[in-house]
């Protein structure tokens, strides 16, 4: 092969590469004669050696020069600023980023306070601060994730929050004295796997603490933000459910946007109802603990998983809650 004759007459860059592979690619011209060396007399063999070198590093000199003459050639070229500029693939705030919106807007315009607590706690606010003191049962249900750091001496292991109710002591302790409208939207943890379960998710909880507040407070908040984010003809239900550090506790069911409410062969839901929520009236040992007089205050608080509420939107028809965070173009350049 006439190497310095084939470099020489590369006419553009990618004939160039195909030139440079024929030289020193794995079974280029280089190789080949390297191979043969084990033909040459021993005597020979540092001579013949040496030559194979000089030959690579000249193929390699010819190769760069003709590289920028092609550039050189093409930056001269016509150029004609007229046309339109290609454009780039434009990406977009993730469902999950539009939905927390949506549903800050919906909250402040009753006036709570978005906040942002840590992801990464002290066990103290996700389980002491809430009434289940080390040991008590009720921590498993909320499957943690404990750090393998050196435990706080006061406020001890370190976890990743398992739910947003560990800003409730949080808020309590910054507003000090009520009232409080609090909606706290962070990420929280848990080793979940399953079509309506996520290890990592995001749960927004609201806290309103004040005088006289009862019950049909929690029911109509939770009602006005149900019609607000599925429409008026989407229903709610509460359940009798228990919560360590809420005292009577609920679950907050709503109609599924799947299958329409039937049930029927609907792999989300199975019964018509979807479990959007915990809620409850806020237990008198939390006051306590946040700083504040039972005898004078009491609130409410819930926890709902956005990534649910986006499920049950009727026109989503998302029977897969793990789409979300799969990374799938495809899903994702919808919104
Ligand atoms: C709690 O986490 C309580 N902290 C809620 C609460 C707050 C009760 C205030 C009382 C007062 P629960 O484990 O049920 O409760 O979770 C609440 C919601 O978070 C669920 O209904 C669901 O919408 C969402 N959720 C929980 N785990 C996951 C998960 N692995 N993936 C996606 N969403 C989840």
């Amino acid at each position: 092969m006439d190497y310095k004759r084939e470099i020489s007459q590369s006419k553009s860059l990618q004939d160039l590469e195909n030139t440079k592979i024929k030289c020193l690619g794995r079974n280029g011209v280089v190789n080949d004669l390297l191979a043969k060396i084990r033909d040459v007399p021993d005597s020979e063999k540092k001579h013949y050696g040496q030559k194979i070198n000089r030959m690579k590093e000249e193929i390699k000199q010819l190769l760069e020069a003709k590289r920028l003459e092609l550039l050189s050639k093409k930056s001269s070229g016509f150029f004609d600023e007229t046309l339109p500029g290609k454009t780039y693939p434009k990406g977009t705030l993730h469902p999950i980023t539009y939905t927390i919106e949506e549903i800050t807007r919906i909250f402040q315009d009753l006036g709570f306070i978005r906040v942002s607590y840590p992801e990464v706690e002290w066990e103290y606010f996700a389980f002491e601060a809430l009434n289940m003191p080390k040991g008590h049962p009720a921590r498993d249900d909320f499957e943690t994730f404990f750090i393998d750091a050196k435990p706080h001496s006061k406020f001890g292991k370190m976890v990743l929050t398992p739910h947003t109710s560990s800003g409730q002591n949080r808020e309590m302790r910054r507003v000090k004295t009520p009232p409080i409208r609090m909606i706290n939207i962070a990420k929280c943890y848990r080793p979940n796997w399953d079509t309506t379960h996520v290890p990592m998710f995001y749960q927004f909880e609201g806290l309103c603490i004040d005088r006289d507040i009862n019950i049909t407070h929690l029911k109509g908040t939770i009602d006005y933000f149900v019609k607000k984010f599925f429409g008026k003809d989407r229903e709610m239900r509460l359940r009798p459910a228990h919560f360590q550090f809420t005292e009577p506790s609920f679950e907050v069911d709503v109609s599924c946007g799947v299958c329409g409410g039937t049930g029927v062969n609907c792999r989300v839901c199975k019964s018509g109802w979807l479990e959007l929520a915990g809620a409850g009236l806020v237990h008198p040992n939390v006051l306590r603990e946040g700083g504040i007089d039972p005898n004078k205050y009491s609130g409410w608080a819930f926890g709902f998983g956005p990534e649910r509420c986006m499920m049950m939107r009727e026109e989503m028809k998302l029977d897969d809650i793990r789409i979300l965070y799969s990374g799938d173009i495809r899903f994702l350049e919808q919104f």
